[in-house]
């Protein structure tokens, strides 16, 4: 290009930036602007991963080779509520708050999350900038059929969103949202807390719930899922533990058979830690902020600095932990 070509663009230029100069003189030199989620974290992560090995007899927090998170350019999320950010593989609506409602995200559809804002998958995915297929969602069961309040072999029950249907709707779909190139996608997986809130109710069967677990494991690898990571429940209870050892055990034998990447998080080890001692966290006042999962009437004044949002969900700022302890346990726990 001449010079010469250039010449009445760049005269433009000089004086619309002598005209911001004027308008900018004359107005604060910090203008604080109105932000629609602010990341900054008033909280702390003032606990260490505690990593174990591939021999170990029970699951352990791992990372076995996992694709380092920058090169992750997709995530595909399965779980409850604690994963779900209402968007059940489609595109989310932001985490906007519609008072009295609790739940960020759309008014009046089903778009929506048990928490304040983000979720720790979608934090996770902001951070590196990689593209998020959620096909989590609230109240999800491993299998229908394991539990007596969901199967339909019980005439008075009401199944559930489950592991089975989430990864269906993947299989579906989840070609056509993306390329899903096995080496920059990251699979993540949670369950349990419902498992055993239902099997509480009324009875059923682990270890059903156990082989459908591992079964869709094993569809995700014959689809290409070549990283899997694993987040273990934030409470113990003797049937999640058994569950979690020994889908511990099948990824072991997946990394030696299938050359499958996998990583554990103990999330019981990240709230544990928090309820025996939440002030080097960050944490002050009430644990839990609302009085239900309905309203925000009656609730704290100070989420920010609350463990749980609405009863037995994260806030906002813890799910913004979670996603720092996944990324810990994936940095210090590469065997
Ligand atoms: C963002 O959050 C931090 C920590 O809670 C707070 O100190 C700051 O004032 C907030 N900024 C805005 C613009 O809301
Ligand atoms: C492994 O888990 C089982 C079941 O929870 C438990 O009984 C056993 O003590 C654990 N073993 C170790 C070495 O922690
Ligand atoms: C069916 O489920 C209900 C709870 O939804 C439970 O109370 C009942 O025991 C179950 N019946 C059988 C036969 O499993
Ligand atoms: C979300 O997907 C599940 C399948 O995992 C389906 O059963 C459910 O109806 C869907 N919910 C909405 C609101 O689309
Ligand atoms: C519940 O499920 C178990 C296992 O599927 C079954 O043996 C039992 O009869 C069912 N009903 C009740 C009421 O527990
Ligand atoms: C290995 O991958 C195949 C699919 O390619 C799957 O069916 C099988 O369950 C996997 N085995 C293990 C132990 O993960
Ligand atoms: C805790 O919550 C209750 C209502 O559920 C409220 O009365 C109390 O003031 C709260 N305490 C703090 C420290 O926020």
């Amino acid at each position: 290009m001449s010079s010469k070509s250039s010449t009445k663009p760049l005269l433009l230029l000089v004086s619309s930036c002598t005209l911001f100069q004027n308008v900018f003189s004359q107005i604060p030199t910090t203008p604080v602007f109105p932000a629609l989620v602010n990341t900054s974290l008033p909280l702390t992560l003032a606990i260490e991963p505690a990593c174990g090995s591939l021999s170990s007899e029970n699951f352990t927090e791992i990372n076995t080779g996992i694709i380092p998170l920058n090169s992750a350019m997709t995530i595909v999320a399965f779980g409850d509520s604690w994963t779900s950010n209402g968007a059940n593989g489609s595109i989310p609506i932001p985490p906007m708050l519609w008072p009295p409602s609790p739940s960020a995200g759309s008014l009046i559809t089903p778009g929506r999350r048990a928490s304040n804002g983000f979720i720790w998958v979608e934090s996770l995915a902001n951070t590196f900038g990689a593209k998020l297929l959620d096909y989590a969602w609230g109240g999800a069961v491993i299998d229908n059929f394991a539990w007596n309040t969901t199967s339909s072999n019980n005439a008075t029950s009401i199944p559930r969103v489950d592991f089975v249907s989430e990864a269906n709707l993947f299989f579906f779909q989840g070609k056509i949202l993306d390329s899903l190139n096995p080496s920059h996608t990251l699979y993540t997986v949670a369950f349990g807390i419902n498992d055993e809130g239902q099997f509480e109710i009324a009875g059923g069967d682990w270890d059903l719930a156990f082989n459908t677990y591992i079964t869709k494991l094993g569809e995700l690898q014959a689809f290409g899922a070549k990283n899997i990571l694993i987040h273990g429940m934030y409470k113990s209870h003797p049937n999640t533990d058994i569950l979690q050892n020994r889908v511990f055990s099948y990824l072991r034998d997946s990394k030696t058979v299938n050359g499958t990447n996998f990583a554990f998080v103990n999330l019981e080890r990240l709230f544990t830690a928090i309820a025996n001692d939440p002030e080097p966290f960050g944490y002050k006042g009430n644990a839990t902020c609302l009085i239900s999962a309905n309203t925000i009437v009656g609730g704290c004044d100070d989420p920010d600095h609350s463990v749980f949002w609405i009863p037995g969900h994260p806030s906002q700022n813890t799910h913004e932990l979670m996603n720092l302890y996944t990324q810990a346990v994936l940095d210090e726990c590469q065997v």
